[in-house]
Order: structure tokens, then sequence, then C-alpha cells
């Protein structure tokens, strides 16, 4: 599991609870959390949702919805920010990570400022944004990550 998910489950969830993964790719994440004993629901393009779109899960709410390396993709983000809101139980968490405008790699990150008031018009609360540089030891190049999280 992305090391950076673990360490924000771990300091926000004392119990394991119910998790939506916004394009989960693989599944590696949401694997993993129900290996820990989630409940944990993945959705992706490849099986025919696309997060373009409005999307509501039939087994919201969640106690997290979370989005590793999407958000760069989507053109509609008011739309991104909307499925995660609509997902959430009242105080759930959200955590995304995306790639900022500076990064060396992928020409479609954004900045922090961009994102923060788009979680911020969309009415999430406590938002804690962080940038900083990662090296993907696979595809050996430095990644400049822009991390999101905070509660409904
Ligand atoms: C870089 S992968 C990340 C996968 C996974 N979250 C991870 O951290 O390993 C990006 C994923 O976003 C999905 N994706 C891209 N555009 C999408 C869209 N419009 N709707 C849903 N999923 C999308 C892709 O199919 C792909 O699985």
């Amino acid at each position: 599991m992305s090391e950076y998910l673990e360490n924000f489950i771990n300091t926000k969830f004392r119990k394991s609870s119910k998790a939506l993964d916004l394009g989960a790719g693989d599944f590696c994440d949401v694997k993993n959390l129900e290996k820990l004993g989630w409940e944990c629901e993945g959705v992706d393009l490849e099986m025919g949702i696309d997060l373009e779109k409005p999307y509501i899960s039939k087994n919201k709410p969640f106690d997290l919805v979370y989005s590793n390396y999407v958000l760069q993709r989507i053109k509609n983000k008011k739309i991104f920010a909307k499925t995660i809101y609509d997902n959430l139980k009242n105080d759930g968490w959200f955590f995304i990570h995306t790639f900022e405008k500076n990064d060396p790699v992928i020409a479609s990150g954004m900045t922090k400022d961009f994102l923060q008031e788009l979680l911020e018009k969309k009415g999430f609360k406590n938002i804690e944004m962080k940038i900083f540089d990662h090296y993907d030891k696979g595809h050996k190049h430095w990644h400049k990550i822009l991390e999101a999280s905070g509660r409904k």
C-alpha cells in the first residue's frame, strides 16, 4: 500500500473502517486495506466508471475517500471534488495525492492554491496541503507530490 496513505490512516483512524478508492488502478491499495480489515470499494475507468461524471456509490457513506495519482488526469475537477464530498460521511476524511505543477515528469500537475480553493469552495474543512519530493524507485525519477487531506 502507498506508505503515505498508510501513515494517514494510522494517524486518523483507531479502527478499520469503510473506504472508497477513486481511480483504484490495479487495486493494490484496496487489497491491502482489506487485509487490514477495512471494507473497501475501488472504482476506475478500466471498469467503466468515468470520474469525469458524478459517481455515487451504493455503499455510501464512507469514512474515508481517497485518490492517488488520478486527479491530474481529470478535466472536470469540480465534479471530482463533488464525488468525494457526496460519498463521504459527515466528518469523514478525504486524502488525495496528485502531482504538483512543477513536477519534472508529469505536465498536468496543479498548484497548491488551485486545489485548496477547489476543496474550500466545495465545503471541506480542516484542509491540509503538502508539497514534497518523492523518488520513484521503479521508474528511477523524482516527482513533486501535492497532497491534500481534510474532512467533510
Ligand atoms: C496512475 S494510475 C493510479 C492508480 C492507483 N490509484 C495507484 O495509486 O496505483 C491512474 C488511474 O486513474 C484511472 N483514471 C484515469 N482517468 C480516469 C477517469 N476519467 N475515471 C476513472 N478513472 C480514471 C486510470 O484508469 C488509472 O487506473
